[in-house]
């Protein structure tokens, strides 16, 4: 399987007009681009060969000001849907309960979800608690969907340590696999599957991305900051072939 990119474009651009420009910009296959909502339409009317990805959703339709549901996104030709991101996790006070009820949304209606997992600085230099950590968090986000044995198959997970995330400070590759294969262990007991794919998130640039693209654990990564700048995105989407595995 080719490597996987997802351009995370947090609250970014500010307007339309950019949106489409940046859109155009990174129109490569085997890369995903998660605008805000506002932009969803105008850039999935861009895209040839990259998918459509959103950033959030709501685990349900009706009376819920200001919420989107899965099934409007999916309409709207959104494949890939990330959950559970920590900046939603810190900023939005989500909790555990409420990640997995977006993710039954998502995988119930047939979309691709993208849950990211990651500890906090605290466990930084504690690979043991940090294992723990991460371990406790899926069996948490994924509860009740043992029972989903196909739409499991939709999901990939996102490893993004919070300490990562817009800091400059990535992830050594090393522990970035190992979290990688301890994640497929936790999935595969929900899942026939042990190979279900984990992307790795956390300051990527196009210095560090084929350290982290070769190997053989990470099935590709999630980028936010440097997705916002084409020269440097361009960059990374042309590793995804140099990536070995
Ligand atoms: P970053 O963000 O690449 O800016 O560190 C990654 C993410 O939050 O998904």
């Amino acid at each position: 399987m080719g490597k996987l990119l997802i351009a995370n474009w947090k609250s970014n651009p500010e307007n339309l007009a950019e949106a489409r420009k940046l859109a155009k910009s990174i129109d490569v296959r085997q890369v995903v681009v998660a605008p805000p909502f506002p932009f969803l339409e105008a850039v999935n009317s861009i895209l040839e060969n990259a998918s459509l990805g959103a950033q959030d959703v709501f685990w349900s339709g009706g009376p819920y000001t200001g919420a989107v549901s899965a099934g409007q996104l999916k309409k709207l030709g959104v494949k890939y849907v990330i959950v559970g991101h920590s900046e939603r996790r810190y900023h939005f006070n989500e909790s555990d309960e409420t990640v997995n009820r977006k993710l039954k949304a998502v995988l119930g209606v047939g979309m691709k979800a993208v849950l990211c997992v990651g500890e906090g600085p605290a466990y930084r230099r504690n690979p043991k608690a940090a294992k723990k950590f991460v371990r406790n968090q899926i069996l948490k986000d994924l509860s009740g969907i043992k029972n989903w044995k196909l739409k499991i198959e939709n999901l990939v997970v996102a490893y993004e340590p919070v300490w990562a995330i817009g800091t400059g400070l990535a992830d050594s590759p090393e522990h970035a696999a190992e979290m990688a294969a301890e994640i497929k262990s936790v999935v595969g007991k929900f899942s026939s599957r042990d190979d279900i794919p984990v992307l790795y998130g956390g300051s990527v640039t196009s210095k560090n991305a084929l350290r982290f693209l070769s190997l053989l654990e990470i099935s590709g990564a999630l980028v936010g900051g440097a997705s916002l700048n084409p020269s440097e995105f361009r960059k990374i989407t042309r590793l995804i072939s140099r990536a070995k595995h």
